[in-house]
């Protein structure tokens, strides 16, 4: 019985070890670095939208919030690797100091924004254009505490 306890957990180890894709911690950066510049790219196009520097076009932006509904669940992975703290990022001691915290805020933005690709969908632009203001609000929030500028 115990034996069979001890491999149990064993497997459940290595499977948890060689679940992760990263082989050194510059990988977890840069990965998590590339989720964010996409993040930001496409939230950049929908902020021109929004804010009437761009046509607004519902089917454009639905598209884009779809994608960073799914980019959002990307970088959490990268921030649990041991080492990512140290090296070329900008990430903040904090995150892993007050990771519920830092959980907290990541959560949010990730509610936020399924929330976003949700009513974009749905095609309203006014109701589109609010559940963004929300979501957006989500940036600022996690870079000031959680961020080197
Ligand atoms: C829960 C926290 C959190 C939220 C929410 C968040 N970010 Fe970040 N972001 C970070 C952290 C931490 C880094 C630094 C990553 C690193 O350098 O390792 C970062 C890095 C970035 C970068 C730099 C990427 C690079 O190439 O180095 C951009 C751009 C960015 N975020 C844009 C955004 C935008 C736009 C939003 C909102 C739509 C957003 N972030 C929401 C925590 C967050």
């Amino acid at each position: 019985m115990k034996v069979k306890m001890m491999i149990a957990s064993l497997t459940l180890l290595a499977t948890s070890v060689s679940a992760s894709p990263f082989e050194k911690p510059e990988d977890a950066i840069h990965y998590r670095q590339a989720a964010f510049s996409m993040i930001a790219a496409n939230f950049g196009d929908m902020a021109d939208m929004v804010k009437g520097r761009k046509d607004w076009n519902q089917e454009v932006f639905s598209k884009r919030a779809q994608y960073i509904s799914t980019l959002a669940l990307m970088p959490a992975e990268a921030f649990s690797v041991d080492g990512s703290d140290k090296g070329d990022t900008k990430a903040k001691p904090e995150i892993w100091t007050d990771w519920d915290g830092f959980t907290v805020k990541l959560n949010k933005f990730q509610t936020d924004l399924t929330q976003l690709a949700q009513v974009a969908s749905q095609g309203d632009e006014r109701a589109t254009k609010k559940a963004f203001g929300v979501a957006a609000k989500n940036c600022k929030a996690c870079h000031s505490d959680y961020k080197f500028r």
